[in-house]
């Protein structure tokens, strides 16, 4: 049973959009209200389902019209970029004076966002899914009009399931590709080396089970040694050995050039979203 009183201490939020990153990062944020009711959470999508969902597990309510949003003091945009011309349109009855919106909205900049919001502040958000095992990395740069209040609480809540990066816009996007892209990046890297064993005739579950421990092994080092990475790679490589004829391998195939190359391409996509976004918007002129 929602404490109508006690809800009037916590800031109220609309979610619209819950796919697969509102779902881990907000499904992980308010995972408590679910059993304590004591903040108003609204969640909108089109079809409805996905809203119904989030709003299940935190404790929240789905709405299936836009309008009762105003009864919610900041409104989180989650849907993909592309879709933020249509929520302009359906968004036509919130009048979103004086609420701030936080976005997480890959490559779409405070500049646009104030532009179609010029009465909000504005606070641009970028987490990493694994914020849904309490792992997570989450960027945060805002517009100057943001209050004390909401600021502090975002933060308090996210810096419980990740950690919280504040930093200037204009190094947002490049923090994106490492932060919010990375995980896929691991990933990647996690799968060739799956493949090697998988190759050799090993079954797949048990290829996972041994990589991950590889992982979790060599990045317990990374936590515990005060050595630089480069100290620890060379310890690993005894001269002449067969660890050394594969890192040189590496060298020779610039694979770390082609770590570097694949954040620039990102970053690179991160502009052109941000252009075609903006030729899609509707003119405010
Ligand atoms: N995936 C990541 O790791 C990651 C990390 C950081 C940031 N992001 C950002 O998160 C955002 C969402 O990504 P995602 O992977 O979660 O996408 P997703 O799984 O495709 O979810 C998109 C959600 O938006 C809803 N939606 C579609 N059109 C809408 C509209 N016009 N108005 C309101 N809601 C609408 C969809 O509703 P239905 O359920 O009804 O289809 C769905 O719930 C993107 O902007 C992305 O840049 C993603």
């Amino acid at each position: 049973m929602l404490d109508v009183k006690n809800t009037k201490l916590y800031i109220s939020y609309g979610i619209v959009g819950c796919g697969n990153m509102s779902q881990a990062f907000f499904g992980r944020l308010f995972k408590d209200n679910k059993n304590k009711q004591r903040r108003v959470i609204m969640t909108y999508t089109p079809s409805n389902t996905r809203a119904h969902e989030l709003a299940d597990s935190i404790g929240g309510t789905s709405v299936k019209n836009l309008k009762y949003l105003n009864h919610t003091e900041v409104i989180c945009l989650c849907f993909k970029p592309q879709q933020l011309k249509r929520f302009l349109t359906d968004a036509r009855e919130i009048d979103f004076s004086g609420k701030t919106i936080v976005s997480i909205l890959a490559g779409v900049d405070l500049k646009t966002l104030k532009e179609y919001f010029p009465n909000s502040p504005i606070i641009r958000l970028m987490p990493s899914m694994p914020v849904e095992n309490g792992q997570g990395i989450s960027l945060i740069s805002h517009t100057d009009d943001v209050s004390k209040k909401v600021l502090d609480e975002l933060e308090l809540l996210s810096s419980k399931h990740s950690m919280v990066i504040k930093l200037e816009e204009k190094l947002f996007d490049k923090l994106t590709l490492v932060t919010s892209s990375g995980p896929a990046f691991v990933y990647y890297l996690f799968a060739s080396f799956a493949k090697s064993l998988e190759e050799a005739g090993i079954r797949k579950d048990n290829s996972k089970e041994i990589i991950h421990k590889l992982f979790l092994g060599a990045l317990s080092m990374i936590k515990n040694d005060k050595r630089d990475v480069e100290d620890l790679i060379a310890d690993v490589c005894s001269f002449k050995g067969v660890t050394a004829a594969g890192i040189e391998e590496l060298g020779r195939q610039n694979v770390s050039e082609s770590i570097l190359g694949a954040i620039d391409k990102g970053v690179e996509r991160s502009r052109e979203l941000q252009s075609e976004v903006r030729s899609d918007l509707p003119n405010l002129q």
